[in-house]
């Protein structure tokens, strides 16, 4: 029993938001942004598009696309970085939403840029147990209301962009169509280095009644050591898995890294010797859409025509946590 991607769908709402618009928030500029990430553009939800209603749309997609209804799906693997409710999971409500007659478990993973590449690990490894057939993976993200838009907060708030990714992950005995192999990792000691770290419930209260929003309810990152780890953490794994299936970067048809600065991967290919053709970017139109970049990515180098059933195909991510992974799979 293997399991393999069927389909995929994405959103991203219409809210164009160039970097020249980000200019008028706060100290920054366009030249700045391109040259240091190259992102040009991003997308901003509008009141009324949510974590959920985004997910659903990318969901449907998938489904259409599949020629499938959502209760042809056995299981819900939700993943975001910020959900519609502090609980429950936004998993439940996709369950909801999507209109499903059959109680299917919904799991909600807490896993940042490498969500993704966990989900499919996870999702592979309970289709090859037999315990479900057919997995909806979903990454949606709503970046764009938690973030600090003036100078203080530029660093993070010119990177991440909002929007929605879905793949449906199913059985199959098609040797020529499969996930192939995943390995995931974390290092904990620099959870703090990239984070949101309140509201607490290690603040008694939780919430102070008196004092506005400070800096801590909005992302906090360390660029520079998350840059080099993304770069060295890439380069590693990727090698590890070609390594431990016998394969070289030579044998790989496509490359789908994550979204988070296209000098970071420019540099895992330049480390692999691997050409500049074997990937496809989104960033610069979408930013960085933290769960939902593999699968955005992905879908759009599939429709261009850049991949192809067969391909051998790797995706790898880094991200918060400091977690990391890559999956290999061929299409
Ligand atoms: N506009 C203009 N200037 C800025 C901005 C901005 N938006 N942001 C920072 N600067 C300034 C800094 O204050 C600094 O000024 P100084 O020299 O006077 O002190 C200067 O620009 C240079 O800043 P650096 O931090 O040295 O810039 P760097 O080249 O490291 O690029 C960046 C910063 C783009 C954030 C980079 O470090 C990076 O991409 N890091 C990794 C991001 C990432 O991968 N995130 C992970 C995914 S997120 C997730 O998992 C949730």
């Amino acid at each position: 029993m293997n399991s393999r991607i069927v389909s995929t769908g994405m959103y991203v709402p219409p809210k164009v938001v160039t970097n020249f618009d980000l200019e008028k928030m706060m100290d920054t500029s366009d030249d700045w942004i391109k040259q240091r990430s190259g992102i040009k553009e991003r997308r901003w939800v509008e009141p009324g598009e949510t974590t959920l209603s985004m997910a659903a749309k990318a969901s449907l997609q998938a489904l259409e696309r599949a020629n499938l209804k959502p209760d042809d799906i056995d299981m819900i693997i939700f993943g975001c970085l910020v959900s519609d409710y502090i609980f429950p999971g936004t998993g439940c409500l996709l369950q909801k939403e999507l209109g499903f007659t059959r109680t299917i478990p919904a799991l909600d993973i807490r896993n940042q840029c490498s969500g993704f590449v966990y989900s499919i690990s996870l999702a592979d490894a309970l289709i090859k147990s037999g315990q479900y057939k057919r997995i909806l993976i979903v990454g949606s993200e709503v970046h764009s209301t938690s973030l600090d838009k003036t100078t203080r907060g530029r660093d993070v708030s010119v990177l991440f962009g909002d929007g929605a990714g879905a793949m449906i992950v199913e059985s199959c005995d098609n040797s020529q169509s499969k996930i192939i192999d995943s390995e995931l990792h974390s290092e904990g000691q620099y959870a703090e280095s990239l984070a949101i770290l309140k509201p607490s419930p290690n603040d008694f209260p939780r919430l102070k009644a008196d004092s506005g929003p400070g800096a801590e309810i909005y992302p906090y990152m360390d660029g520079k050591l998350v840059f080099k780890n993304a770069v060295i953490r890439m380069t590693e794994v990727m090698k590890n898995i070609l390594n431990r299936n016998s394969l070289t970067t030579k044998d790989v048809d496509f490359v789908i890294a994550h979204q988070a600065n296209m000098r970071i991967n420019q540099m895992v290919l330049n480390q692999l010797e691997m050409p500049f053709e074997k990937t496809h970017h989104t960033l610069d139109r979408y930013g960085n859409t933290t769960m939902a970049t593999i699968p955005i990515t992905f879908d759009e180098a599939v429709l261009l025509g850049k991949i192809k059933r067969g391909d051998l195909v790797v995706f790898v991510a880094f991200g918060a946590g400091f977690t990391w992974g890559a999956n290999l799979l061929r299409y």
